[in-house]
């Protein structure tokens, strides 16, 4: 089959793309508006950038036409927090992604714990194992969306997804998107150590 992405609707090459490019991490994303309402939904056109600086990218669409709650937030304050999804949070995640009004609080909507970030406004969930307190760097518009590239300020681990002082993908946990409405779990780790080539003699 040759999937040709002009020939198709861009509703099928939406399905198409997330049931190919997979398992997506997930950016359960945490907002403050310029009135001060907090906001949470999760995004997986998600992607760690660079580490020096730190940067990490999130693709955000239109919801008909209108920007989405966590866009309009992050243009206005500049700060946002990317929480990481475990297996126990997935539920809430889903639930916060509903197209619900703007006077909405996730946080309050799913029983989430809104923790004081310390660099920036918007706070964390206090339920996800590991919290990225981010500060916008650029927003890049690429067609129907927007291209946030934030830069992080300040990472929070829970203690409990460490072993030996590094995070542990069995503590972790961590859920990751498929197509439809389809997420992956990590039961199986493999462990394939790279090549060791030594540079040729000048
Ligand atoms: C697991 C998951 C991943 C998602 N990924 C994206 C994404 O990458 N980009 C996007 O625009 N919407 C994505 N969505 C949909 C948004 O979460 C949804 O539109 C949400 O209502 C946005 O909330 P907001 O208006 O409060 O920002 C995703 C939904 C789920 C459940």
């Amino acid at each position: 089959m040759l999937v040709d992405p002009k020939a198709i609707s861009p509703a099928a090459l939406y399905q198409f793309m997330i049931s190919v490019v997979v398992p997506r991490p997930i950016a359960f994303v945490s907002t403050i508006s310029g009135d001060g309402r907090l906001n949470a939904a999760p995004f997986s056109y998600f992607i760690p950038l660079t580490n020096e600086p730190p940067l990490l990218g999130i693709s955000i669409n239109r919801r008909r036409g209108v920007l989405k709650d966590t866009l309009r937030n992050i243009e206005d304050t500049g700060e946002f927090v990317v929480n990481v999804v475990g297996e126990p949070l997935a539920e809430r995640m889903v639930r916060t992604s509903g197209d619900w009004p703007e006077d909405v609080d996730e946080f309050e909507l799913t029983g989430l714990t809104p923790v004081a970030s310390e660099r920036v406004k918007p706070p964390r969930v206090g339920e996800s194992p590991v919290s990225l307190e981010c500060r916008r760097h650029q927003v890049i518009e690429l067609g129907a969306t927007s291209f946030v590239v934030g830069e992080i300020l300040l990472a929070h681990v829970n203690d409990q997804v460490l072993t030996e002082g590094r995070v542990d993908v069995a503590k972790l946990r961590p859920l990751g998107r498929l197509g439809g409405d389809g997420y992956s779990v990590v039961r199986d780790v493999i462990h394939l150590a790279r090549p060791r080539v030594e540079p040729r003699p000048a």
